[in-house]
């Protein structure tokens, strides 16, 4: 392994570039290609260094903190074949540059839905039975005693009403997880075929009916042109004014602006937001709302769930140079 920019290649010998140190037992099976690999550090990246270190690549191995647009692509050189997104989401990604340069872009479906269904579950819990408030109100030395309206949070289990935006694999496994709560599951139209179950227990309705009607709504859409701010001051105000809104898809899902005004305004009782509109940075305004829980883009971040990612997305690499179709290309 070297951390040095490769020379100009041609595909048989160009490098590997893996923007960031994936998993232990993915970098060994990196180590199996007769290639120059070209490693970055553990940190995201930064863009001067991404196009440093890429000249040479016929392979460049992602994640969802680099940009790989036009300027990156023709960095890398005519030789450059695959760029592997070890992430679900590849709104990082410019397809489209990368389909005009004949260059494969794939993702990591499938592994990391249960992850981030769990999370999912657990920001819902965090948030409406106060969970995160109640640790911080310890924390903070606040006298207490047990009262019967102490803390009362709202009873997932009593017909309590989630409104899934998103319902593909990560939306499906989070509706699994909320009937094991008896709660009543909406979900927006989707592609996906359910099962006979889930069509028992899944109530398809429009956007605007889900937004009216659940306790909980929870994003698990792509980010894409259609969904950026697909959670704006309109939708906010078709929520009930104790729903909770959970984000564990993209920042940019949500108009960040307009949920501060909907917090602020009690048009909205809660959020629990993993992602941000410009992560790292986290709006400091979301940090003074005693009714907002938050965590650092931890959907996936689970040993097995990340050691399945990084592994797809280096065998999706190794595919693609030794000539084979990729195991999972972005459609
Ligand atoms: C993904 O894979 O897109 C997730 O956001 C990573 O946690």
């Amino acid at each position: 392994m070297v951390g040095v920019t490769a020379a100009p290649a041609d595909v048989a010998t160009g490098s590997v570039y893996v923007a960031r140190l994936l998993t232990d037992d993915a970098m060994a099976s990196l180590q199996s290609l007769d290639r120059t690999l070209v490693v970055g550090p553990e940190e995201p990246p930064t863009r001067e260094e991404i196009l440093r270190r890429v000249p040479g690549a016929a392979a460049i191995i992602c994640t969802l903190t680099e940009r790989i647009d036009a300027e990156v692509l023709d960095a890398a050189g005519p030789q450059l074949r695959v760029v592997a997104n070890t992430a679900v989401g590849y709104d990082n990604i410019d397809v489209a540059a990368a389909r005009a340069r004949g260059v494969v872009v794939t993702n990591t479906p499938g592994v990391l839905d249960r992850a981030t269904a769990d999370l999912t579950l657990g920001l819902i819990l965090a948030a409406t039975r106060r969970i995160a408030e109640g640790d911080r109100f310890l924390r903070n030395g606040t006298p207490w005693t047990w009262g019967p309206r102490m803390m009362v949070g709202l009873d997932l289990s009593a017909g309590a009403t989630l409104g899934i935006i998103g319902l593909g694999r990560i939306g499906r496994a989070v509706a699994q997880r909320a009937r094991a709560f008896d709660m009543q599951v909406l979900a927006t139209p989707t592609r996906a075929e359910l099962d006979d179950d889930e069509r028992a227990a899944i109530q398809i309705v429009d956007l605007p009916e889900l937004l009216r009607r659940s306790d909980v709504v929870s994003l698990h859409c792509p980010l894409t042109p259609q969904t950026r701010h697909l959670i704006d001051d309109d939708a906010l105000r078709q929520m009930k004014p104790t729903a909770l809104l959970v984000n564990t898809a993209r920042g940019p899902v949500v108009d960040t602006d307009a949920l501060v005004a909907a917090l602020a305004g009690g048009e909205i009782g809660g959020a629990a937001l993993d992602v941000f509109e410009d992560e790292p940075h986290v709006d400091p305004r979301l940090l003074g709302f005693e009714q907002v829980v938050l965590t650092p883009h931890l959907g996936s971040a689970a040993d097995a769930t990340r050691s399945a990612m990084c592994q797809m997305s280096v065998g999706n690499a190794v595919a693609v140079l030794a000539g084979r179709p990729p195991l999972t290309p972005v459609s």
